[in-house]
């Protein structure tokens, strides 16, 4: 599969190696994020390395926007993936997680990639195509600092990905998931050198892993290299959880 791929958090660190990625593979790539500017700047870097892409801003937690962000991607020809990056840490303990809280993690994280699967499914039955979910090694296993909410977001994301898989494939649709650990992006710049030492101890291979090593994951999933794996969740955490 070529086609296009709809990327949404595609201004954030693993959204942006994902979106270079697919494109030097050939696909245009719709790069969607609340950050509509860095959106441009990721977009117009893949135009300039002469691939195809164009930028929208999204609010994934808002099906308004994901209808109107799904209905753009279409003008870049036949939309065949989706791969939902959008997505916000939170840590903490059970007092730490207050309802606001609670609502704006599930909001962004799991009802956020509900809205756009919901969206693409009616373009994806007529002709076929691939969903790559990001959760987490936080879905799988509590771990020490993500919340419960995150915790909760993210296992929902490999529960959403395995129904809808099993729904889908008759009708051509695969949908998978990528679990990374500790990946060396914005995101955990701000759990400080204390959190980051005590993780990296935790990690067989001895290092953070990287976006672009995500990416990789990414790209094989959205493409036909993977067309008889669906329903999956692919670990890429450098062995901090093997199951
Ligand atoms: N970095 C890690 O260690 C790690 C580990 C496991 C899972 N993940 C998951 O990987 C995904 C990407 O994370 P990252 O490390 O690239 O983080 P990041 O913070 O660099 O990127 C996240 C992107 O999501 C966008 N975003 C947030 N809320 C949004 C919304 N409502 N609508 C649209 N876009 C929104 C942000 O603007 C940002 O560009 C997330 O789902 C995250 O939970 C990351």
């Amino acid at each position: 599969m070529q086609g296009t791929v709809l990327l949404t958090g595609a201004a954030g660190g693993i959204g942006r190696a994902t979106a270079h990625f697919l494109a030097q593979r050939g696909h245009a790539v719709v790069i969607a994020d609340l950050d509509v500017a860095a959106c441009r700047s990721v977009a117009s870097e893949i135009r300039a390395a002469g691939g195809q892409s164009i930028a929208v801003g999204l609010d994934v937690s808002d099906p308004a926007s994901v209808d109107a962000a799904v209905a753009t991607a279409q003008d870049l020809g036949e939309l065949k993936g989706l791969v939902n990056s959008a997505g916000i840490v939170h840590l903490g303990g059970i007092r730490d997680v207050s309802r606001t809280d609670w609502d704006r993690v599930i909001g962004v994280n799991l009802t956020g990639t509900y809205n756009l699967c919901k969206a693409v499914e009616p373009v994806f039955t007529q002709h076929g195509g691939s969903i790559v979910n990001v959760a987490s090694t936080a879905g799988r296993t509590a771990s020490t600092f993500s919340s419960p909410a995150y915790v909760a977001s993210k296992a929902g994301v490999i529960g959403l990905t395995m129904s809808l898989a099993h729904q889908l494939a008759p009708q051509g649709v695969r949908v998978n998931a990528v679990a990374p650990g500790i990946i060396d992006t914005p995101m955990i710049q701000g759990y400080g050198p204390e959190r980051h030492e005590k993780l990296l101890a935790g990690i067989p291979l001895g290092r953070m892993g990287s976006a672009e090593e995500v990416a990789h994951t990414i790209g094989f999933l959205i493409s036909d290299e993977s067309s008889y794996v669906t329903g999956q969740t692919i670990a890429i955490n450098g062995g901090t959880f093997i199951s």
